[in-house]
């Protein structure tokens, strides 16, 4: 194993992700990157090692993780398959799009918090499909960061994390898209819903399959927070606390505050302390940008973060608000 810049961090190369994949049968964790964030992988089908990624995250047992796979002949082997699915597959597959099935009894209860349902992506990130296919089994990963806190969308992130207690992060570079898969859920397979938005869009899943997709609320109902999985209502979420805007920067927002615009501003101000998400407002940038630009910006340790959202309820819009709101939520 050949190490990279800081001690934890492996340059992917082919002898890196056989050591990194050999990790990952022994039963340990490996930071992977993915087109969408860093995830913390490990065996999915062994409890023991499952386990581990709970621990390390702080995640409680009762939110379900996110099972990867390389091919799509691996999920006949984990889940209940609808007919729709080859549809989806042959258009968003490998890439953002985690669906939910009905499980089979192969995948442990841990995986699924007991649910009668699995989650399931193929990533395209090609360190992701090299790993995937070296370890060559199911691969559980949720978002590489202590359970609650901004995800990691750069190797340095999960350092920032969780130091010396993840000994092998492959490094697969800044990633792509910068938001969490688009997760639809298939177990009645005539009414899909969708259940958190991601880069792959209601609209585009609806043209694929030909029927309306319905799109969950982006707030959880108070209470309802810790059953219905990945609506978790405070989440991503920096340590100043937050204030978001959509079109001008509220008065009280002083010296000692941060500012995050979606784009450059035309007039920069002196006070607060001005930053944005991207030049042009171009909504692949924002969410590319989104979680890196958040970390920076909470390191600073400002009194609070003024943080300007998207116009608009569909598509990337969506998902940018969706992880804003929760980022804010208290
Ligand atoms: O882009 C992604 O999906 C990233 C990368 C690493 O692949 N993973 C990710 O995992 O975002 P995580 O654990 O941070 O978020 C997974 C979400 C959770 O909110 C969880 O509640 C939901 O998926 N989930 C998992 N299994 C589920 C199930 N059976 N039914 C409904 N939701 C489920
Ligand atoms: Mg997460």
């Amino acid at each position: 194993l050949k190490r990279g810049a800081s001690s934890f961090i492996y340059p992917a190369t082919e002898a890196n992700i056989l050591a990194c994949a050999k990790h990952i049968q022994r039963g340990h964790l490996v930071g992977m990157p993915t087109e969408t964030v860093y995830g913390l992988a490990a065996l999915a089908l062994d409890p023991a090692a499952a386990r581990k990624i709970f621990e390390l995250k702080g995640r409680p047992l009762v939110d379900p993780l996110i099972v990867h796979v390389y091919a799509i002949e691996q999920v006949n082997a984990l889940a209940h398959v609808p007919d729709v699915l080859a549809l989806l597959a042959a258009e968003f597959w490998p890439g953002p799009l985690t669906v939910v099935l009905r499980k089979k009894a192969i995948v442990p209860d841990l995986i699924t918090a007991g649910r009668p349902t699995v989650a399931i992506r193929i990533p395209h990130h090609p360190v992701a499909r090299a790993l995937l296919h070296k370890v060559g089994a199911p691969v559980a990963a949720p978002s590489a960061n202590p359970f609650g806190y901004i995800s990691p969308t750069r190797p340095e992130h999960v350092v920032s994390g969780f130091g010396e207690r993840l000994s092998h992060i492959l490094d697969g570079g800044p990633c792509a898209i910068g938001l969490e898969s688009t997760i639809l859920d298939l177990t009645s397979p005539n009414s899909p819903a969708l259940l958190r938005p991601g880069s792959i869009s209601a609209a585009s899943l609806e043209a694929t399959l030909q029927c309306p997709v319905e799109e969950k609320p982006i707030h959880a109902p108070e209470g309802e927070s810790a059953t219905a999985p990945g609506l978790f209502k405070r989440h991503y979420s920096p340590r100043s606390p937050m204030v978001l805007f959509e079109e001008n920067l509220p008065e009280e927002a002083n010296g000692k505050a941060a500012c995050i615009f979606l784009k450059r501003p035309t007039a920069p101000r002196s006070k607060p302390h001005s930053f944005w998400f991207s030049e042009t407002g171009d909504l692949e940038e924002i969410g590319r940008n989104l979680y890196a630009l958040l970390r920076a910006v909470d390191a600073e340790k400002p009194v609070s973060i003024y943080c300007q959202v998207p116009k608009g309820n569909h598509g990337l819009a969506r998902a940018i608000t969706d992880r804003l709101r929760r980022a804010a939520a208290q």
